[in-house]
Parts: C-alpha cells; sequence; structure tokens
C-alpha cells in the first residue's frame, strides 16, 4: 500500500495454495505503516486505485494497525485473524495455531525418544511471546511434565525443586514446555538457572528452541477449513457495509467483534487446563 505496489487478484490467483504455509501475498510488518506519513501514503495510493475497503490479515500488531488506520482515514476495514500465537480476542482460534500445535507437538513426541532413551531431562521452547496458548497445548498435547507460560508468575526455585522430584522420584526423563516469552526468560535462560544449581549436576539436560519450524508447513485441515471460513466470512462483512471489525469464530458461529474490543481485551488462556500438566505428571 505504501510503495503503491498492487497486483489485481482474481479467483485462479488462490488456485493451488490452500496446502501451502506462508503467504502469496509477501505482506509483513512495515515500520513506515507505523508512522503518520506512510499511513498518509498507504491511504493515498489506495484512494488514486479506487480502492474502497480493506481486510488486514495478521495478529494484534496488525489489527491494531488497522484500527489506527481506519481512524485516520475512514477505509473501510475488516481484520481476519491470523497469527499462531491464538492471542486475539473476538475468536476462539486464529488461522495458524493448530498447524503451528500440531507442529510443536510433533516435535514434542521425537524429542521424548531421546528423552526416554537417555533419560534426559528436556526443556523445549515453543513460540508465544506474550501468550501460552502453544505452549499449553502442545504441553497437553505431547504429555509435557511441566508447561511454563508468560501468563503466569513462576517462582524459579518452586520450578527447580518441581523439575529435580520428577527427575529423581517419578521419572527419569521429563519434558518441560516453555513459552518463549515465559517471565523466567526461556529455556536458554531456565537451563543456566539449572545448570548453576549442584543438584542438577547429576541431571542430562538438553535444551531444544523449536523456532520457526512452527511457522511453516502445509496447513491443517483445521486450519484450512478456518481460513476458509473467515476468509469468506470478511469479504460478506465489507460487502454488507460493516467497517472497523475483526471476523472471528465463537463457539463454531461467525461473530463480528470491534476491532477497539480486539487489541483492547485480552484474551486468557484456560488456567483449568494449567492444572492439567501437573495433576497428570
Ligand atoms: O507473533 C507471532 C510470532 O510467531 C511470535 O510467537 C514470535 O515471537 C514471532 O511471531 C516471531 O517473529 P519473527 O518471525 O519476526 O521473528
Amino acid at each position: 500500500m505504501i510503495e503503491g505496489d498492487f497486483v489485481e487478484m482474481n479467483r485462479t490467483s488462490v488456485s493451488n495454495i490452500i496446502q501451502k504455509g506462508g503467504t502469496i501475498l509477501k505482506s509483513a510488518r512495515s515500520k513506515e505503516f507505523r508512522t503518520p506519513e506512510g499511513r498518509q501514503k498507504a491511504a493515498e495510493n489506495l484512494k488514486q486505485q479506487g480502492i474502497d475497503g480493506l481486510i488486514a490479515i495478521g495478529g494484534d500488531g496488525t489489527l491494531a494497525g488497522a484500527a489506527v488506520f481506519y481512524d485516520e482515514h475512514q477505509i473501510p476495514l475488516v481484520g481476519c485473524p491470523g497469527t499462531i500465537d491464538n492471542d486475539l480476542f473476538g475468536t476462539d482460534e486464529t488461522i495458524g495455531f493448530d498447524t503451528a500445535l500440531n507442529t510443536a507437538i510433533e516435535n514434542i513426541d521425537k524429542i521424548r525418544d531421546t528423552a526416554d532413551a537417555h533419560d534426559r531431562l528436556f526443556l523445549v521452547e515453543v513460540m508465544g511471546r506474550d501468550a501460552g496458548f502453544i505452549a499449553l497445548n502442545s504441553g497437553i498435547g505431547g504429555g509435557a511434565e511441566m508447561v511454563l507460560v508468560p501468563e503466569t508468575l513462576s517462582d524459579i526455585k518452586k520450578v527447580k525443586s518441581y523439575i529435580h522430584s520428577l527427575m529423581s522420584e517419578q521419572h527419569r526423563s521429563s519434558i518441560v514446555v516453555v513459552a518463549e516469552g515465559d517471565e523466567l526468560g526461556g529455556a536458554t535462560r531456565i537451563s543456566e538457572e539449572l545448570r548453576a544449581d549442584e543438584a542438577f549436576a547429576e541431571i542430562d539436560l538438553r535444551v531444544c528452541i523449536l523456532g520457526h519450524t512452527q511457522r511453516g508447513g502445509s496447513p491443517t485441515a483445521r486450519d484450512r477449513v478456518l481460513a476458509c471460513r473467515l476468509g469468506v466470512s470478511a469479504v460478506e462483512a465489507l460487502l454488507d457495509g460493516h467497517a472497523n471489525v475483526m471476523v472471528g469464530l465463537i463457539d463454531n458461529r461467525i461473530r463480528l467483534t470491534p476491532s477497539r474490543n480486539v487489541y483492547s481485551r485480552k484474551k486468557s488462556i484456560n488456567f483449568e487446563l494449567l492444572g492439567l500438566t501437573t495433576l497428570l505428571s
């Protein structure tokens, strides 16, 4: 939008892409769009092209930026929730979350083979800068012994003593899933704390950071269906005259949520699920 680089698309533009990860749009975070001057340029280019509606696909940054853009330039805009983090208010699930989650679980399963074979403790770091949805769900689905998420404050002493008791009393191997944004500092930082503690001297500890493996790959069926439903709903909402809303799926029904609620409210993880991890380990 800022560079005036427009490509007209039609139905064939989206043929044979349903099985692909990433984006054919090549759109990404933009520093310039954060400035009023950048947004002004974008608005002028849109007007010049006769574009009278926008669909913004992305996470909290994209949707917050889209809302500011609407406030400044009143170009009708519908948000579509696409982020692996699943941390958007106004939808039960975001596009990409299920695929990332399944990738994380697949990798945790593989890591468990080494953990079990060599009686090791693994700290597996999954994505989630500010939210623990991937960590919590992959931890439960992957049978992790402990899950650390940014939504709860963990005391490092208690974490150490719990992991130590797991390794010495019940298990000879354990997997701890850590969200990258955990306030204790991610898997590497926590591993340093453990290694510095004499009680862990005999424990064979490894760190595995799953990183961007979670942001790519062929989407799961669940994500494909969600993306199709939300994409069509976003277009319909725009044609129906809605502006400054986000489409979402709540209790399996399409809902529109005002943009200001999307970025001002926080979607909570399920704390009951968090309790399950310790119960099941
Ligand atoms: O916000 C989504 C997210 O996947 C985060 O979980 C992660 O921290 C970040 O994006 C990674 O961004 P980048 O690819 O720019 O490093």
